[in-house]
């Protein structure tokens, strides 16, 4: 166990603001500073960092917390493990521990448990049952070579193989399930996660496998194309890049980013083994943090299809507030790379590579394939469009492709830019109040989960909350507020359990922090704390008083039904309250 006074120093040496700035950029807004959050994809800032209450809050995604809360949300970390790297980050030395802590015990044994199934199956897909699989790869065009490299293998065909496996090796059926190598089966025993599949072992930076991939391959089996594993201890799927381990090796500092494990695959083998993929998905702002770790340049080569070029548009956007120079790879012939080395070599690919244009080309070429600009219709709604996407680059990319757009159309560059600057206003006017209404509809939504009894005592519970806010900020308040108003006397339970906190805290003589509070709320709760003691103090102290006549006078004003409702119990509870008022 880290003891308080050493979490108490890394919290110390360890400026939330600072901390926070090396991942997001932040602009100061007051006392406060503003950034695009890094835990969901937006435009307009919502993510703030308080530094008098030395907490982040994000009011698109609720998330929030305070300096450790924030490291173990990105850098996906357990509690002990933030703390240990953010001493590491301040230069503190971490004290001796006599044995591991629970957790970090239990990523040692996810960890080796995957390194013996990567084992398991690489040898099942060269025994004699493995024939159908390692076929398969073969027909795939794969050699001996590349899936010894790769570690590929084939996850036999029965119901619990792998784990009886690995209970014979020791491993107990609640590690088995926390490496989410198995699951429960309703009989109470440990079904495969994988049964029958190609696999594909996701490796980290380190070498550690740390989750599969794995693939159906005949036509009558049953289940999804791939079943992957799901976020564990050690793995989450959002920030990890397929090959990476390999791809970082790589001198040139550019990166092939493709769609699937395949494609890599098949990359490597003809020689670019600067291939990763992010199997499946967009690109998120985590994965492109560590593409820009290894790479200036990235090349994105995803499927010719629609669901490939809709990945295209939203990782461009991410790729570029990361800071990385992308280009977009167009595949012709062929319905991805997989399949266009096999059909064409890979002298062909590396032609494409050289020849692929950069972002802003690809966007505006994609628009211009979709009308005919030889009528003037056409050319009309061509205008409209292109002019609605040249309003999001910068001035100086605005200027070079309105000429360009401008010559190509017969028409005159400044018409062009005024089109593009009208749907500049326009396109900020309506993200904003999208991102409005989505904060105002979530926020609504995690506010109800956390505290159920707030609706139906609105008036009750603001008052709570300012109440909150106020001794948050104004701690010598507590002592005074806790007699005058004692914790039975909260309407909302939530409300009532952060109070208590409050009172505790302050008569063992600390100061309320979040961290203080983190021990005794789930995540959700804490992030919505941290949103309560943030939120504008416009109530002012002074009115403390009315904060705490609002809540106790909810007690009084039961709507009828509802008195009848009340249990005999409540009703003794209600009047005592009257008559500690009355007296
Ligand atoms: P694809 O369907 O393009 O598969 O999905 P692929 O990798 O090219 O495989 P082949 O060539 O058909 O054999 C691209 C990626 O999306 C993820 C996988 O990571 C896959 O590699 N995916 C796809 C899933 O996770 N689940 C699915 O059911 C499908
Ligand atoms: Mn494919």
């Amino acid at each position: 166990m880290l003891s308080q006074e050493f979490i108490n120093e890394v919290k110390e040496r360890n400026d939330i603001t600072d901390v926070i700035g090396g991942y997001v950029s932040l602009k100061r807004s007051g006392r406060n500073s503003k950034g695009l959050c890094p835990f969901h994809s937006e435009k307009t800032p919502s993510f703030t960092v308080y530094s008098d209450t030395a907490s982040f809050y994000c009011f698109g995604c609720q998330a929030g917390g305070d300096v450790i809360g924030f490291i173990r949300r990105i850098e996906n970390l357990d509690y002990v493990e933030a703390i240990k790297f953010l001493a590491n980050r301040a230069g503190i030395a971490i004290p001796e521990e006599g044995k591991n802590d629970g957790l970090s015990h239990m990523r040692l044994r996810i960890r080796e448990q995957n390194r013996e199934a990567g084992r398991f199956f690489y040898r099942s897909l060269y025994s004699p049952a493995g024939k159908k699989a390692l076929e398969y790869f073969h027909s795939r065009g794969l050699t001996d070579e590349t899936i010894r490299r790769f570690g590929l293998g084939w996850s036999p065909d029965g119901w619990d193989l792998l784990s009886r496996h690995l209970e014979q090796l020791g491993y107990k059926r609640d590690e088995i399930l926390a490496a989410d190598l198995g699951y429960s089966s309703r009989k109470g025993g440990v079904i495969d996660r994988f049964r029958n599949r190609v696999m594909f072992p996701i490796i980290d930076l380190q070498g550690n496998v740390v989750a599969f991939g794995g693939r159906r391959f005949t036509e009558d089996a049953a289940g999804g194309k791939y079943v992957n594993t799901s976020d564990t201890l050690i793995y989450k799927k959002t920030n990890h890049l397929f090959a990476m381990n390999i791809a970082k090796n790589c001198k040139t500092r550019e990166l092939i980013l493709c769609e699937g494990y395949m494609d890599v695959i098949a990359l490597h083998q003809a020689g670019f083994e600067n291939a990763v993929a992010a199997l499946g998905t967009a690109v998120t702002p985590q994965q492109a943090r560590v593409l820009h770790k290894y790479a200036d340049r990235v090349v994105l080569s995803q499927d010719g299809d629609e669901a490939g070029q809709k990945s295209i548009a939203r990782s461009i956007p991410i790729m570029k507030e990361e800071g990385l120079d992308v280009r977009v790879l167009q595949i012709t012939g062929a319905k991805d790379p997989d399949e266009f080395i096999k059909k064409y070599g890979p002298e062909r690919f590396k032609l494409l590579l050289d020849g692929c244009t950069n972002d802003i080309e690809y966007s505006i070429m994609r628009i211009a394939s979709k009308f005919d600009i030889s009528t003037d219709d056409g050319r009309l709604h061509y205008l409209r469009e292109v002019c609605e996407y040249l309003s999001s680059l910068g001035t100086l990319e605005r200027e070079v492709y309105a000429g360009r757009i401008a010559d190509r159309l017969g028409i005159e560059k400044t018409a062009v830019l005024s089109q593009a600057d009208a749907s500049a206003r326009r396109r900020i006017r309506a993200e904003k109040e999208q991102e409005f209404r989505e904060m105002a509809k979530n926020t609504a939504g995690i506010g109800s989960k956390v505290n159920p009894e707030r609706s139906a005592n609105l008036k009750a519970s603001n008052a709570e909350y300012a109440l909150i806010s106020i001794l948050f900020r104004h701690q010598d308040k507590i002592p005074a507020a806790a007699k005058e108003l004692p914790p039975e006397q909260f309407v909302t339970d939530f409300g009532r359990r952060i109070y208590t906190q409050f009172i505790e805290l302050h008569e063992s003589g600390q100061e309320v922090s979040v961290s203080l509070l983190t021990p005794h709320f789930s995540e959700t709760e804490i992030s919505e704390i941290v949103k309560i003691i943030n939120s504008d103090d416009s109530v002012g102290a002074g009115d403390f008083n009315t904060l705490i006549d609002v809540i106790r006078s909810a007690h009084f004003t039961p709507k009828p039904q509802e008195a009848a409702k009340l249990t005999s119990d409540e009703l003794l509870k209600q009047m005592s309250i009257l008559r500690k008022k009355k007296s």
